[in-house]
């Protein structure tokens, strides 16, 4: 089985998505499967320029000459793809959107009705991969996904499949956070994604049990309040100093 992850966070490798991607796939790998992982801010990603010319082309290709070719490969010979993403404004990133938008090629332009009798386009490909979501968003509620929740599942259903999973994590700032208090949260909450991964793979979804622990709010969220001002508070007293430069240089150097 071949699972490939799209990672929309501007921080690519150094993100919290990539955080949960990693240790997801790591597991996953583990039990057999073949893995990729592939950055989105690492690749040239063009936005879609509406022009339709894929829908009047017979093979659906793309006029933009950039990485989305090779990604869009990648997408259709998957057999289950990870969406992943930080939550922007209470949906996805940018990059993520763009990402999607342009996998329009991979549909066919005729009209036809899914099993529930709404329209959507064709599809070009007898078999899509099912999609697997992991997003992370900075607040501690679950309400934070509503959108990203829902949007997913419209994505499915465009793209003429279904979700076999999703993992969302509030609180996502502590991921990456070196503060000793937190490790024995951050450990926990690591083998429970690479527990997701292996169960995944050998069961093709992921226990009740595991989905369960996995939605428990890593700390107290007025520990998480709490710590998350204080980082603020520390940054904003080093801009005064330093700009722009110095605070990303820390923000790194806090989440490395
Ligand atoms: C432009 C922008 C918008 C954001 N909007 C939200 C939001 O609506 N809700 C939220 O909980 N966090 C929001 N965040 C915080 C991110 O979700 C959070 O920092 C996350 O951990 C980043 O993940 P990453 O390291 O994978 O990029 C936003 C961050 C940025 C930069």
């Amino acid at each position: 089985m071949k699972i490939t992850a799209f990672n929309g966070s501007q921080w690519g490798g150094k993100s919290n998505t990539q955080f949960m991607v990693d240790e997801f796939l790591a597991g996953a790998c583990d039990c057999g499967c073949r893995v990729e992982s592939i950055s989105l801010v690492d690749r040239i990603v063009k936005p879609c320029t509406g022009c339709f010319e894929c829908f009047g082309d017979k093979r659906g290709r793309c006029h933009i000459n950039d990485d989305m070719q090779s990604l869009i490969r990648k997408f259709v010979n998957s057999n289950i793809v990870v969406l992943a993403s930080p939550i922007y404004m209470d949906g996805v990133t940018g990059l993520m959107k763009t990402f999607i938008d342009r996998l329009l090629p991979v549909l066919d332009p005729h009209f036809e009705q899914d099993e529930a009798g709404e329209f959507r386009h064709a599809s070009r490909h007898n078999r899509m991969p099912t999609i697997i979501v992991i997003a992370n968003a900075h607040m501690p509620e679950e309400t934070h996904f509503q959108v990203v929740k829902l949007f997913m599942r419209r994505i499915a259903r465009t793209f003429h499949t279904s979700i076999t999973a999703e993992i969302y994590r509030s609180t996502g700032g502590l991921l990456r956070s070196r503060e000793e208090q937190f490790r024995p949260y951050i450990r926990a909450y690591k083998q429970l994604l690479r527990d997701a991964g292996q169960e995944l793979a050998l069961t093709g979804h992921i226990s009740f049990h595991t989905e369960q622990e996995l939605k428990k709010p890593l700390v107290p969220s007025d520990e998480y309040i709490e710590y998350a001002n204080r980082m603020w508070d520390k940054l904003i007293g080093t801009s005064e100093v330093s700009g722009f430069a110095k605070i990303h240089s820390m923000l790194t150097a806090l989440w490395a």
